[in-house]
């Protein structure tokens, strides 16, 4: 049984990307916390694999085969998760790509593919969620309106948590990192808007800002440089080893969770300490 604060039993999470890596261990812990977890990717097959592991453990979990980046299919998929449970309380928009190129060799397929993905796929996400969790919320019996003072209408307020994937490319840069590097500081930038236009509906926006961690993404297809690639990581983190998918799942979880209730704006740095910014 969870501590109460993480307990998200009667909840509806939508988690993009969570075929694989970083998603699919968010999912796997909200489901874990309670939730009713919807899986979203393009990936059917690594989607089925998630809901299994969900399954398997007890929990409840549906998958939705999409593209993050094309409106109508996020939208719809958003509206059939809210249609089936009644109402969603967590989005967590994780599905992302790697993309490396030099800015001198850029090219604008490169950039409209990253931003596709990386921005607009997760802008989409945040406005279906956000436009779900207002609707849920206008039907509340207390309204701002109604309530003797703002702190009674809040409480009556389901809150809502929307946690998108930024990256700690955002606060050190680094070669051939423009095009993910732009995507993820407009992110950054959406995290921080939003956050500040759905306060008022009780709705909280966070960023989580991962430092390198062991997925597929960062699977270099080479013993040698995998080894490389990690040795630096293990010397540059004051903790001495690398970031693992479940490392991420949980700052997910905080932000996702009632024990963040007051964190709105923010972005959460599950780094090792390999960057300390302001
Ligand atoms: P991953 O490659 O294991 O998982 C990414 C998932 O996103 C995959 O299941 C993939 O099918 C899905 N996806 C990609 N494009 C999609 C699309 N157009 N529509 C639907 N699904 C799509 O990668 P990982 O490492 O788990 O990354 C997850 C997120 O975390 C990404 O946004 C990434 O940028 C971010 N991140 C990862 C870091 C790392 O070191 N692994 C560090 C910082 C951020």
């Amino acid at each position: 049984m969870p501590l109460t604060a993480y307990d998200l039993s009667g909840r509806t999470a939508f988690v993009t990307g969570s075929a694989s890596g970083i998603g699919r261990a968010s999912a796997v812990l909200l489901a874990e916390a309670g939730a009713t977890v919807h899986c979203a990717d393009r990936d059917a097959q690594g989607l089925h694999e998630t809901a299994t592991l969900i399954k398997d453990a007890g929990g409840t979990a549906h998958t939705h085969t999409l593209d993050v980046a094309d409106r109508t299919q996020v939208d719809q998929a958003v509206a059939s998760a809210t249609a089936a449970t009644g109402r969603l309380d967590v989005m967590a928009a994780i599905a992302g790509i790697m993309h490396n190129s030099p800015v001198l060799e850029t090219r604008d397929e490169d950039l409209d593919r990253v931003l596709n993905i990386n921005f607009k796929g997760v802008l989409y996400a945040c406005q279906a969620a956000a436009r779900a969790m207002i609707a849920a919320n206008t039907g509340t019996t207390t309204t701002a309106a109604t309530a003797t003072n703002a702190d009674e209408a809040n409480r009556s307020r389901r809150p809502g948590s929307i946690i998108t994937m930024a990256s700690g490319a955002v606060d050190t840069g680094g070669p051939g990192l423009l095009c993910y590097g732009a995507a993820k500081a407009a992110v950054v930038q959406l995290t921080k808007t939003l956050a500040t236009e759905v306060g008022p509906h009780g709705i909280r926006v966070n960023a989580v800002a991962p430092g390198w961690i062991r997925t597929p993404m960062t699977d270099r297809h080479d013993t040698a440089t995998q080894a490389h690639t990690e040795g630096l990581m293990v010397r540059m983190s004051p903790l001495g080893r690398v970031g693992e998918p479940e490392d991420i799942a949980h700052a997910v979880l905080h932000l996702a969770s009632d024990a963040s209730a007051f964190t709105t704006g923010q972005i959460l740095r599950p780094n090792g300490g390999v960057a300390m910014p302001w």
